[in-house]
C-alpha cells in the first residue's frame, strides 16, 4: 500500500524523538498501520544543529509553510511549540492545504482548536493531538474511544510532568526547587519557557482540552482557574507530610447542577491513601468518572521525548488506518459554550 508521507516541523525533544521512534519502529508499524509511514520533509530552526538523529535522507525546508504546502506530503506533524507564531501559520496552512495534521501542541489547541477542528472537518482531513495531553498516555483516545458511550462526570489529576518531578524530587531528596526544575529542563520535560510548567498554565491547556472532550465543551482555556507551584517550599512538603498528605498539582474539571464548568489547577494536599499521592517524577495521572464505566484511572509517563513521540505515532497510524473522525468526538459545530462556575483568578495566557 502507498505510504502515509509525513513533513515534520519541529526538530527539538519531541521531533528527534518521533525520528527515532519511526526509525527503530518502522516495520511494526507498517504492519499495525496497513502501510508504511514514512517522513518525507523536515523544518526547524538551524539546519546545521547536532540533534542525535540522522535527518540527511529528507529534504529541508527553512520555511514551515512551504513544509506544509508540499505537494509529497500527506500528514503534517508540528511539534514546534508556541500558541500562535510559525506553530498556528503551520497548521492552519496544513489543514486548509487539504493535509492532516498531528500536533503535541497544547497550547495551541488549548487557544485554536475549536478553529482549526472546523478547518479540518471543512477540508475533509484529521486534526489529532494525542501527546498534547498528558504526554505517553492515551487518555484522548480513552475519552474519545473507550468511554465514547459514558457521560463523564467529573475529570481530574496530574497533568504537569515536570512539576510532578520537582514536588515529589523536592519530596524524597529535600532537593532546592530551581535546582530539580532545572534538572526537568535537561531532562527535556519542561516548556521552553518554563513559568508555563510552573505556574500551572500547561496544566490549565491540558485541562481545558480534557474538558472539551469530557462534557463535549467548546475549549475555554480563559476560564480555567490557575494557580501554580512557584510558592511551595521544602518546609510546606514536610510539613504536609507529617499530616499525611503529599503536595501534587491538580487539575480538576465537572459541571454543576446549573450546567456551568468549573476548571481549576491548583497545588493540592493528597492524603497518602489516594493513587495520586503516589505517583511521582514526570508521571500524569488522570481520572475520569464514566456514569457507566465508573472510575477510570490513565496513569504513564507524561513528558519526555519517548513517551511524547509514542502518542504523536499513535495519532499518525490512525490516520493510516483512514480515521478522519471529529476531533473533539463531536462536530465542532455541537460543542457548547458552558458559563463557569468560577469566575476565581484568570490568567491571560
Ligand atoms: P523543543 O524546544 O525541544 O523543540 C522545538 C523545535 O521547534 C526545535 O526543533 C526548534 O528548532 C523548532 N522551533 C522553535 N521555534 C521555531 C521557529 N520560530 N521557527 C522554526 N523552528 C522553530 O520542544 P519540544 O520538542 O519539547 O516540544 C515540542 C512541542 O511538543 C511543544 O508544543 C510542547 O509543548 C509539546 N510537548 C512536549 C513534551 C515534552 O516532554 N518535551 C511533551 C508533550 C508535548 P531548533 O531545534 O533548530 O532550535
Ligand atoms: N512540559 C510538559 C510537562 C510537557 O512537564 O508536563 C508534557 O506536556
Amino acid at each position: 500500500a502507498a505510504p502515509l508521507r509525513i513533513a515534520l516541523a519541529g526538530l527539538g525533544t519531541v521531533g528527534a524523538g518521533l525520528v527515532r521512534l519511526i526509525e527503530s519502529n518502522g516495520a511494526l508499524i507498517a504492519s499495525r498501520a496497513g502501510r508504511p509511514v514514512e517522513i518525507v520533509a523536515v523544518s526547524a530552526r538551524d539546519r546545521s544543529k547536532n540533534r542525535g538523529v540522522d535527518i540527511s535522507g529528507y529534504a529541508w525546508e527553512d520555511d514551515m509553510t512551504a513544509l506544509a504546502a508540499r505537494s509529497d506530503v500527506d500528514v503534517v506533524v508540528e511539534l514546534v511549540g508556541g500558541s500562535d507564531g510559525p506553530a498556528l501559520a503551520t497548521a492552519r496552512h496544513a489543514l486548509k492545504g487539504g493535509k492532516a495534521l498531528v500536533t503535541a501542541n497544547k497550547a495551541m489547541i488549548a487557544h485554536h482548536g475549536l478553529e482549526l477542528a472546523e478547518l479540518a472537518e471543512a477540508n475533509g482531513v484529521a486534526l489529532r493531538f494525542e501527546a498534547a495531553v498528558a504526554g505517553g498516555i492515551p487518555v484522548i483516545k480513552g475519552l474519545r474511544e473507550g468511554a465514547a458511550a459514558n457521560r463523564i462526570e467529573r475529570i481530574y489529576g496530574i497533568l504537569n510532568g515536570t512539576c510532578n518531578y520537582i514536588l515529589s524530587t523536592m519530596e524524597q531528596t529535600g532537593r532546592d526547587f530551581g535546582e530539580v526544575l532545572k534538572e526537568a529542563q535537561e531532562l527535556g520535560y519542561a516548556e521552553a519557557d518554563p513559568t508555563f510548567d510552573v505556574e500551572g498554565v500547561d496544566a490549565a491547556h491540558k485541562l481545558a482540552i480534557l474538558a472539551a472532550l469530557a462534557f463535549g465543551a467548546k475549549i475555554d482555556f480563559a476560564a480555567v482557574d490557575v494557580g501554580g507551584i512557584g510558592r511551595v517550599r521544602a518546609a510546606d512538603i514536610a510539613q504536609a507530610e507529617a499530616l499525611g498528605y503529599r503536595i501534587r498539582l491538580i487539575g480538576m474539571a465537572d459541571v454543576d447542577d446549573q450546567g456551568n464548568l468549573f476548571q481549576r489547577v491548583q497545588p493540592c494536599l493528597v492524603p497518602h491513601n489516594n493513587p495520586l499521592a503516589a505517583v511521582d517524577g514526570p508521571t500524569n495521572a488522570v481520572v475520569a468518572e464514566g456514569n457507566f464505566s465508573g472510575r477510570l484511572l490513565f496513569q504513564g509517563a507524561g513528558a519526555g521525548d519517548g513517551p511524547t513521540a509514542s502518542a504523536v505515532a499513535a495519532d499518525l497510524v490512525d490516520i493510516a488506518r483512514g480515521d478522519t473522525g471529529a476531533p473533539f468526538s463531536v462536530p465542532a459545530a455541537e460543542l457548547a459554550a458552558f458559563a463557569p462556575a468560577d469566575a476565581g483568578h484568570r490568567t491571560g495566557r
